[in-house]
């Protein structure tokens, strides 16, 4: 089956003007800001930076060899040739080669740009990587709005979202309206000099995988839009609004669930390929609840909007409470699961999922520190993958769905079991790696796959942003200056490859592109947040009070 492909010629240049009155801007976080893209701070950005005795020491003590605010607004865009000439000191090398690399990567449709490339290694024409993918535009689009440039960021959202609006189909099935696309590219006809979109919804993607995370990244972005730039009227259009709704109606329809997280097939995210990932994935399921979070900033109280934030209400509340209950695991819970009866029925179970303690793998035992704690990979029944997500965590963290028990939980885990998870490249996708009987039944001997490589506990530069970011929102800066640091040790030497494999992320991936935008971005905006912990607000959202956590800390967890 080929890929969708169209002429996007009505209604598809970006308007600035057109908004509806009605927006209830108390529903955003903050007040909005200027238009002029001056960045101001927030009060909760404020709150959050000069509230925390830990971060004020940091910041107080930290080397700031430059000064992004002023070298990185839009009026000195230029800067980023000659920094040095400039402004008279010098900014890490690596962090100015990125810039240039990233800007190489620009994607422009008729004269306007739109995304970034995956990958600028296209040795393998076969691959993909000359598509603008969803997921991988997030950390350049942070890197956009953090240096004053936000055109090309609405540029994307709202060529995704004339895509979204494709009829989709693979073989006979048609798939959701609401379904964004996994990646797009744009085609010259240098003989008609036209240019046209071509997508891909998971029917050209191999194994056919959906990527049920596209529109809730779609959805964070545009609230990290509207939270950077204060521009509200793009996030108010009708089509945005209605872009919104649809990307929720494929997730909160009802059905035959019995659980209020959302039941997925293998490799529909980050993690594309099967992995022993169907279910109820945490990555999936932390996307879920941070995308819920910002639609109901978002979303507009009218007539359309009032039912679905009342269903967005309503799931939020029985999805923290059950993945702050469930997924959680730390010493206290794993000694309790260890201890547990099976075969209970009724609801007074205590076992609810009915886990068979012989199931638990051997490794967890050793991993889990006294201090610490994280989300297990997946819940379901008599299902618990004990395995660490990297991108699920962070995210937990950056929405409040982890509790700030929880979340310093997690950082306390990421610095006992350093070596482990950061190693020699920051960070390993998921700990650990599945090896050989299992790696056969559960990936279907995928040979990209394999122990320590790729999605199987490779080390992904990209995460560092991620990392960096969940660090600052704890409080705890400094393990992702120590992370960063680690990563500038190889990162630009290597040609910015995509993933390193190893048990410690020693070795460039067997078959890892360099030049790999995302890794490229990641460091962008790893650096510009340490700079700069000011831009965390427009990726994190602070805890809800009336999702009070519902479990008891463990006596584990430590402040
Ligand atoms: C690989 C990754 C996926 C990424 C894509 C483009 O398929 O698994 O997460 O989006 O490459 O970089």
């Amino acid at each position: 089956m080929s890929m969708a492909s169209m002429d996007l010629t009505q209604n598809d240049s970006v308007r600035n003007g057109d908004c509806d009155s009605n927006f209830d801007f108390s529903k955003l976080p903050d007040k909005p800001r200027h238009l002029n893209m001056e960045r101001q701070r927030s009060f909760d950005e404020r709150s959050l930076v000069e509230a925390s005795p830990r971060y004020i020491s940091w910041a107080e003590n930290g080397q700031r060899h430059m000064d992004l605010e002023s070298v990185f607004s839009p009026s000195r865009r230029s800067s980023f040739n000659s920094p040095r000439a400039q402004y008279g000191y010098e900014p890490h090398p690596m962090f100015v080669e990125a810039w240039e690399s990233l800007r190489k990567t620009m994607v422009y449709f008729r004269g306007q740009p739109v995304g970034t490339i995956a990958a600028l290694d296209n040795s393998d024409e076969k691959q993909n990587y000359d598509q603008v993918f969803v997921r991988d535009f997030i950390p350049s689009a942070l890197a956009f709005l953090m240096n004053g440039e936000p055109e090309i960021v609405k540029n994307f959202l709202l060529k995704t979202l004339r895509l979204q609006s494709w009829e989709k189909k693979i073989d006979r099935f048609q798939l959701g309206e609401g379904v964004m696309p996994a990646s797009f590219k744009v085609l010259h006809d240098p003989v008609r000099n036209t240019e046209t979109l071509m997508a891909d919804f998971g029917e050209s993607a191999i194994g056919r995988v959906a990527p049920v995370d596209s529109g809730f990244w779609w959805i964070i972005l545009l609230r990290a839009y509207t939270k950077s730039t204060g521009d509200t009227l793009l996030a108010e259009r009708p089509e945005c609004q209605n872009g919104i709704r649809l990307i929720l109606a494929l997730c909160l329809s009802e059905g035959f669930d019995t659980f209020p997280t959302l039941l997925c097939a293998d490799g529909c995210s980050m993690i594309d390929r099967r992995m022993g990932v169907y279910g109820y994935p945490i990555e999936i399921q932390a996307l879920f609840f941070m995308a819920l979070r910002c639609a109901l900033i978002l979303l507009k109280q009218d007539d359309q909007g009032k039912e679905i934030v009342d269903r967005i209400a309503k799931r939020l509340h029985a999805l923290s409470f059950h993945m702050r209950s469930y997924f959680w695991l730390d010493l206290k819970q794993l000694n309790d699961i260890y201890r547990y009866k099976t075969e209970e029925y009724s609801h007074t179970a205590v076992n609810k999922f009915n886990v068979i303690p012989d199931s638990l793998p051997e490794w967890v035992f050793d991993f889990m520190p006294t201090n610490g704690g994280y989300f297990l990979g997946n819940v379901g029944p008599s299902n618990m993958d004990f395995r660490w997500f990297c991108l699920g965590n962070c995210i937990a963290i950056l929405s409040s769905l982890a509790t700030p028990e929880q979340s310093s939980a997690i950082m306390d885990l990421i610095e006992s079991r350093w070596e482990e998870l950061v190693g020699d490249m920051p960070v390993k996708v998921c700990y650990p790696a599945i090896e050989s009987h299992d790696w056969r039944i559960i990936t279907g001997c995928d040979p990209k796959n394999t122990r320590w490589s790729y999605h199987n506990g490779g080390s992904w530069p990209v995460l560092l942003w991620l990392l960096t970011a969940a660090c600052i929102k704890v409080g705890r800066p400094q393990i992702a200056r120590r992370a960063i640091e680690v990563a500038e040790l190889r990162l630009a030497k290597d040609g910015w490859p995509e993933y390193y494999d190893g048990k410690s992320g020693r070795y460039v991936g067997k078959q890892a592109r360099k030049h790999q935008t995302w890794s490229v971005a990641g460091y962008l905006v790893a650096k510009m947040m340490l700079e700069d912990p000011s831009h965390l607000g427009m990726i994190s959202l602070e805890e809800d009070k009336q999702m009070k956590p519902m479990v008891k800390r463990s006596s584990s967890w430590t402040f």
